[in-house]
């Protein structure tokens, strides 16, 4: 099998907290958000952009989530309010694919919302190619206006996902996959 299917064919997602540092260097991640960002776009309108966490950042951002989280639960024990404040801390490096969609005169907005589902498989993938582990997940705080506001997304912007991104424990155990006689027809008029 080439390299390059070989690749595709074994990826396969980790927990986020399985996924060690140290974390990806500043020309990887570079490599990471190139590769991400080569995506097929209607109209040329790049409807998605990046936020990278790393470091401390992951720490005052895990702040905001957990002041989100109080504000939803104020009767939340303090344990869980701040386990909600770790959430960012589980592997060393977040980038958070964020959905610009909009109405627009000619592109459906769904093909813009399309392009960012690309972006962050993009981004798996090449965090794959380059040896790490990746995590594609939403959780609660991708849905919390509170939590989205204080990660500085603007109204209309939306979480496609947060791709967790780390040194994998291993060789993945894989999942069952659907059947292609299950998922694939061939249309025959
Ligand atoms: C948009 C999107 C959001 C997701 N959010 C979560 C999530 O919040 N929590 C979770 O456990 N898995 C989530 N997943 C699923 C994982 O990314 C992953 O696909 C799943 O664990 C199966 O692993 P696999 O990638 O090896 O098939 C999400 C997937 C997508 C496409």
């Amino acid at each position: 099998m080439p390299d390059a299917l070989k690749l595709l064919a074994t990826r396969r997602s980790f927990k986020a907290g399985e996924l060690a540092g140290p974390a990806p260097s500043a020309a990887e991640i570079d490599t990471l958000l190139t590769i991400a960002s080569r995506v097929p776009d209607h109209g040329k309108l790049t409807p998605w952009r990046f936020i990278v966490f790393e470091g401390e950042a992951r720490r005052s951002a895990g702040a905001a989530i957990a002041a989100a989280f109080r504000a939803k639960y104020p009767d939340a024990k303090s344990e869980h309010v701040e386990a909600e404040g770790a959430r960012l801390l589980r592997a060393p490096l977040v980038i958070a694919v964020v959905s610009r969609a909009a109405p627009h005169v000619k592109i459906p907005e769904w093909e813009q919302v399309l392009s960012a589902g690309a972006a962050a498989m993009s981004l798996v993938l090449a965090a794959h190619a380059l040896g790490y582990g990746a995590n594609w997940i939403t959780e609660w705080y991708a849905y919390d206006r509170g939590a989205l506001d204080a990660l500085g997304l603007a109204p209309h912007e939306r979480i496609a996902g947060f791709v967790h991104i780390g040194r994998p424990p291993g060789p993945p155990e894989d999942r069952p996959r659907p059947p292609l006689d299950a998922i694939a027809t061939r249309f025959s008029g």
